[in-house]
């Protein structure tokens, strides 16, 4: 008998339900085949839920969503709730409160899909982002003063920790070696302005590299890591870099890697309970009409798998993707895939189940 697994379901706002269900479609399939069980549990929180009930995330759905041994998330975000209150009440309260400090983005431009850039393919961009993800400018420090008044000062401090910089770093070296590419690690800063966060990031950085004799290390600029993502992408294996920087620059990745439809994320605690979604949003414009692409949702799916160590069925959700997208869709974008949502839910379905 296979292990059983807890999932907490937050399909949320827009195209977040028709995707998810076809990362279920997916992770059920992979499940059957790979000998191990999921129990799916949903809750119906996100801008809907907001606007009927007033409550962003009730209590008991946290203490919920705590027990779970993973959560997935399709999108949250909705055109009548003002920006902030379910980014900061839903997302960023999940990822704080079960300390999910590490944000992994995968950036991997698969065959078959387009860059916008010229002459890179497959081969030249593959690499990892680990961004911090509980510190920096997103722990919301600072305040403001005089508000509305001509004399307003509105300060917002960037917090890093030793302990919160040290475990993301340490992370992202476990990370690089097993990942076992290039077995290098970047990291990005701004040690030449930001004085005294990057210095501890970077004195870190250096210190926990004497344990990791086996992974080359290097550092960059923030604004410099931006030429090299779109100019040079095969210089990186692994980046790691604080909350804000890796927000901007895993946006960066998502396009080079062939955009929204594509890019899914983790929200991690190696120890405890961790997140997935694709990065995309909500999209209302095509909310209902199945043609939004799956595909980011199912690789969040297969991020899920190989975080809870069912590696075999993870490779196999991958292959299915990889499949899907060299032989079978036209075009990533929504409406332009030559099949509809499910459709492709069913199509990478079939390829784990004739694997
Ligand atoms: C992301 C998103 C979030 C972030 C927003 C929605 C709060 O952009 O996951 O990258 O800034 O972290
Ligand atoms: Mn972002």
């Amino acid at each position: 008998m296979g292990k059983n697994y807890q999932i907490a379901v937050i399909p949320g706002d827009g195209t977040g339900p028709e995707v998810i269900a076809e990362g279920i479609k997916v992770l059920k399939a992979a499940s059957r085949i790979y000998g191990f069980n999921l129990q799916f549990t949903h809750h119906e929180i996100g801008g809907k839920y907001y606007k009927a009930t007033g409550q962003v995330l009730p209590d008991e759905m946290l203490q919920s969503l705590e027990s779970s041994d993973a959560i997935y998330l399709g999108a949250i975000g909705h055109p009548d709730v003002k920006p902030g209150i379910l980014e900061k009440g839903i997302l960023l309260k999940i990822r704080f409160h079960l300390d999910q400090y590490i944000n992994l983005r995968p950036i991997k431009l698969y065959e078959g899909v387009s860059t916008p850039i010229k002459n890179k393919g497959p081969e030249e961009i593959d690499f990892v982002v680990v961004r911090e993800n509980t510190e920096g400018l997103y722990a919301g420090a600072g305040g403001v003063l005089k508000m509305g008044t001509p004399d307003e000062v509105a300060v917002q401090e960037s917090i890093n920790t030793r302990k919160g910089v040290e475990r993301c770093i340490r992370f992202a070296f476990d990370y690089c070696r097993k990942r076992g590419k290039a077995k290098k690690l970047t990291l990005c800063g701004k040690t030449n302005v930001l004085t005294y966060a990057f210095d501890l990031w970077e004195r870190t950085f250096y210190e926990v590299a004497k344990e990791y004799p086996d992974i080359e290390t290097d550092y960059a600029h923030v604004d410099a890591i931006c030429m090299w993502m779109v100019k040079n992408p095969e210089w990186f294996d692994v980046i790691v870099t604080d909350n804000m920087f890796g927000d901007i620059i895993t946006d960066l990745g998502a396009m080079i890697q062939g955009g929204m439809g594509i890019a899914a994320g983790g929200n991690i605690n190696p120890d405890g309970v961790s997140m997935f979604e694709p990065i995309g949003g909500s999209a209302p414009k095509y909310t209902g009409k199945g043609v939004i692409n799956p595909i980011a949702a199912i690789s969040a799916a297969q991020l899920l798998l190989e975080t809870l160590g069912e590696t075999a069925a993870a490779t196999a959700i991958e292959k299915g993707i990889i499949k899907t997208l060299k032989q079978d869709i036209k075009d990533i974008a929504a409406g332009k895939m030559g099949f509809s949502t499910s459709e492709v839910g069913d199509l990478i379905k079939n390829y784990i189940e004739h694997n």
